[in-house]
């Protein structure tokens, strides 16, 4: 099973492997007026940062919601403006109507949502969003690169009994999954598409930080790319939802 802690265990190389979020996507959030000067901010499941800085540099203000103690240690490091507060998501006591954004990039698969969408229902302001995004790690949508047949090779040989549901999630449900509750209403849905060339050592580090990939797999994919020529282009797509609040549940 994908392991929460996964990525506590391996806080360095999360911290320097993750490709950063797409610009596109940071300028359709100021272009929304979600994100600006001044905009209260509740980050839950915020890992290094990755996510942080960039609403801090847009001028917000930042708490940030992290269980992993190695993962916020890195967070204070990078964004040492952030309010940090070390505990879960369903666990972390929110003051009532204190924000106006909630935010969980790559992390929304990971909570309760049972508890933490009436929490931050309380926790934002009437008319207050919740963003939700996630990077996916592959697009479907383009030609499958040698890089990409070498992946499903490694995939393919997993043995399927022991393996979980998808772990890639998919937008129309999550839409539908995060509004069932009658807690937010979904305002806009949009995909970003990018790419990012990698080396052999860059793709094993960010292989290594997949929940679901073992180090000997993480190991073999940097492998793939070394035989291809030391690097390779990578499709990488970021969904983005955007929830209002529901003025009554
Ligand atoms: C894939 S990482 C994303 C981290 C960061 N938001 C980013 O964009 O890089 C998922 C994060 O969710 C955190 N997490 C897992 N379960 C959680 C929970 N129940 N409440 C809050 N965060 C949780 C993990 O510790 C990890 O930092």
């Amino acid at each position: 099973m994908p392991n929460p802690l996964h990525f506590e265990a391996h806080a360095e190389i999360y911290d320097r492997a993750r490709p950063p979020y797409p610009a596109a996507l940071w300028d359709r959030l100021r272009d929304n007026e979600l994100l600006r000067y001044g905009t209260r901010v509740i980050e839950l499941g915020a890992g290094t940062g990755l996510a942080t800085g960039p609403m801090l540099r847009a001028g917000a203000s930042v708490t940030v919601v992290e269980p992993g103690p190695a993962l916020a240690a890195r967070l204070r490091l990078h964004c040492p403006e952030a309010t940090v507060h070390v505990g879960s998501a369903e666990t972390a006591p929110l003051p009532s109507a204190a924000f106006d954004l909630a935010v969980a990039a790559t992390a929304v698969h990971w909570f309760d949502l049972d508890v933490v969408l009436p929490k931050l229902h309380r926790a934002l302001v009437p008319g207050g969003h919740f963003a939700v995004w996630w990077n996916t790690y592959g697009d479907l949508s383009v030609a499958v690169t040698p890089f990409r047949e070498r992946v499903a090779a490694i995939v393919a040989r997993r043995d399927l009994s022991a393996q979980s549901p998808a772990a890639e999630p998919d937008i129309d449900a999550w839409a539908r999954q995060l509004t069932e509750t009658g807690y937010f209403v979904t305002i806009h849905v949009e995909q970003f598409s990018w790419t990012i060339e990698l080396s052999s050592d860059q793709i094993r580090d960010l292989f290594t930080t997949f929940s679901n990939w073992t180090a000997t797999e993480a190991d073999e994919a940097g492998r793939a790319v070394h035989d291809l020529g030391g690097h390779v282009v990578e499709h990488y797509v970021t969904p983005l939802i955007v929830f209002e609040r529901a003025e009554q549940v």
